[in-house]
């Protein structure tokens, strides 16, 4: 409970149905041809862990680009949001980068994490509010590509959207138009969304950050197999597979897949599937887009772009988008 506002900070749980569709994602992942699985179901509890893991790794540049425009722009950026704002951050993770805009942003009303990780997020959310304990902070737990709603005590507060890390990436361009016109819905009339975009650059850069040396990235592919082991019954064999990602030059977007290192058959959910040796399931896209590409996308879903921010090599945007 929040003394000051009254306001109870109750994460909205279903995790009977977000099992259901994990199991029935999976399969139909697993029976297409080639097979596939969306990247959101990498974010169990280990695979956030990994991924911050990631962000640390010495290849993995993007954390590194965007704290660094984060940190120096700031005070920039934050001349966007209207007093009294609630910020609502898109895939929160651990809840680093917002802190920048938070320090930066003295008026903010609220912050709303919304992620698909609930105890990670729950966790962090806790972490946060001892540093910032005159901020209301109201973690969701959501697919954000559905239809949510946000807390019932930020619905006549202005809006900000905050969508860091080039998670935007992850999405097919068009499920990225769409996405952030579902976003506009949500954050409403005169709303602002700050989003940071992977940039095309040097192949060797890219594929060194999707293969750290240390093998981070890697295991947190294959934790996938291993939460549909645990969650649903599988009976992956985590040495029979093996982390694949490369650069797709035409597509301007790094691929993940994880390869099959024989023939092998596997059983999820009790659906048995075949696997011939080298075959893949994709597990991942991250596209890399032009500071003038990502414009036009967000202008063909409704945003105009109003301020964009690089790092001193170029690596990364951050933009500061408007509600047309
Ligand atoms: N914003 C952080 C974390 C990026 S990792 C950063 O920039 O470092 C991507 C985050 O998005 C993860 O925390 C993951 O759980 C979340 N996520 C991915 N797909 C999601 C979805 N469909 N709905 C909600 N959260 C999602
Ligand atoms: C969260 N997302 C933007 C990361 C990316 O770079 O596409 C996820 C990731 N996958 C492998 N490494 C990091």
């Amino acid at each position: 409970m929040n003394r000051k506002s009254g306001l109870v900070a109750a994460p909205l749980t279903t995790r009977g149905a977000e099992k259901e569709s994990f199991a029935h994602d999976v399969v139909a992942g697993l029976s297409a041809t080639p097979k596939r699985i969306a990247p959101k179901y990498f974010y169990d509890s280990d695979g956030s862990r990994l991924f911050e893991d990631i962000t640390r790794t010495a290849e993995y540049y993007p954390t590194r680009s965007e704290h660094e425009i984060l940190r120096m722009q700031a005070g920039a950026i934050v001349q966007h949001f209207p007093t009294g704002a609630a910020l609502v951050e898109f895939g929160s993770g651990a809840c680093i980068k917002v802190r920048f805009l938070l320090d930066a942003a003295r008026k903010l009303k609220a912050y709303v994490p919304v992620d698909i990780a609930g105890e990670f997020l729950n966790a962090e959310a806790a972490a946060l509010r001892k540093h910032y304990p005159n901020l209301v902070i109201l973690p969701v737990v959501a697919d954000f590509m559905e239809p949510f709603a946000l807390p019932e005590a930020v619905a006549d507060l202005p809006k900000i959207g905050f969508f860091p890390g080039s998670t935007i990436g992850n999405f097919e361009p068009h499920e990225a138009a769409a996405f952030l016109r579902h976003a506009g819905t949500i954050l409403g009339k005169g709303a602002v969304m700050i989003v940071g975009v992977d940039l095309v650059k040097d192949e060797k850069v890219l594929n060194a950050a999707y293969n750290d040396a240390a093998g981070v990235t890697a295991r947190f592919n294959l934790n996938l197999l291993r939460r549909i082991n645990r969650e649903l019954g599988g009976n992956f064999k985590l040495d029979g597979f093996e982390h694949h990602a490369f650069y797709n030059r035409e597509r301007n977007r790094i691929e993940m897949h994880l390869a099959s290192r024989a023939r092998q058959k596997v059983t999820v959910a009790g659906s048995a599937f075949e696997f011939r040796a080298g075959e893949t399931i994709h597990t991942e896209n991250s596209y890399k887009y032009s500071p003038e590409s990502f414009a036009a996308l967000a202008r063909g879903a409704g945003w105009k772009l109003l301020d964009r921010w690089t790092d001193a090599k170029g690596n990364f945007a951050v933009c500061a988008l408007e509600l047309a």
